[in-house]
């Protein structure tokens, strides 16, 4: 399994999976989201990046890394980066994908000197919730905001100031 940047002709198949993934979860709410979601061109043409897990040659599933403040953007400062349309393919669920997809944002955030890595989770996303507070991720619940069709969208967020420090604490033992 390989994370990298999505390709021309994985752009369809993504949006697909996305769409399919969040309609299992959201009924109601997906029926004015469903297009946003699909629409990975427009996602890359604002800006973001998007990642894709490719297993046995097949988009197993992908995010949005969203590199500061911008239309794609729910929740975040200007020295801040957010993820976006966390999936993966349920066959393929339970096997790290997930958290690999995660991490590789993390990676992008640090990389790009960012204070932290925020995000918005729906209540019922219990699964991506317990991902991102294993990765170390907090709930904030101050932060909190509502998807265009009104439903909540919790705030979690990962203080990379924290984790950059207590690494390098972890390399330098004196
Ligand atoms: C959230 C989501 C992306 C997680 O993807 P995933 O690939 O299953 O995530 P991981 O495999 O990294 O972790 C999920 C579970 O598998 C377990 N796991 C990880 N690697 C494993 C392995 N090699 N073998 C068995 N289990 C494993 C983890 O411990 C974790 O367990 P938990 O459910 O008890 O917390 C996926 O569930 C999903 O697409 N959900 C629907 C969409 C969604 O909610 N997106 C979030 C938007 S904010």
């Amino acid at each position: 399994m390989v994370i990298r940047p999505i390709r021309p002709e994985e752009h369809a198949p993504l949006g697909e999976l996305t769409v399919r993934v969040y309609r299992q979860l959201l009924a109601t709410e997906l029926e004015t989201y469903a297009s946003v979601v699909r629409d990975v061109e427009a996602r890359l043409a604002a800006g973001c990046e998007v990642l894709v897990a490719v297993a046995a040659e097949d988009v197993a599933g992908g995010v949005t890394y969203v590199p500061g403040p911008g239309p794609f953007a729910q929740l975040i400062d200007e020295d801040e980066a957010e993820v976006r349309m966390l999936v993966v393919d349920p066959r393929r669920q339970g096997q790290g994908i997930g958290a690999a997809l995660t991490r590789a944002c993390i990676e992008r955030a640090e990389g790009a000197g960012k204070r932290a890595l925020t995000l918005g989770t729906m209540p019922v996303m219990t699964a991506a919730q317990r991902l991102y507070r294993r990765l170390g991720f907090t709930r904030r619940p101050e932060r909190d905001g509502n998807i265009p069709s009104g439903a909540p969208l919790w705030c979690y967020s990962l203080d990379l100031e924290a984790t950059t420090s207590s690494r390098v604490g972890t390399r330098s033992p004196t």
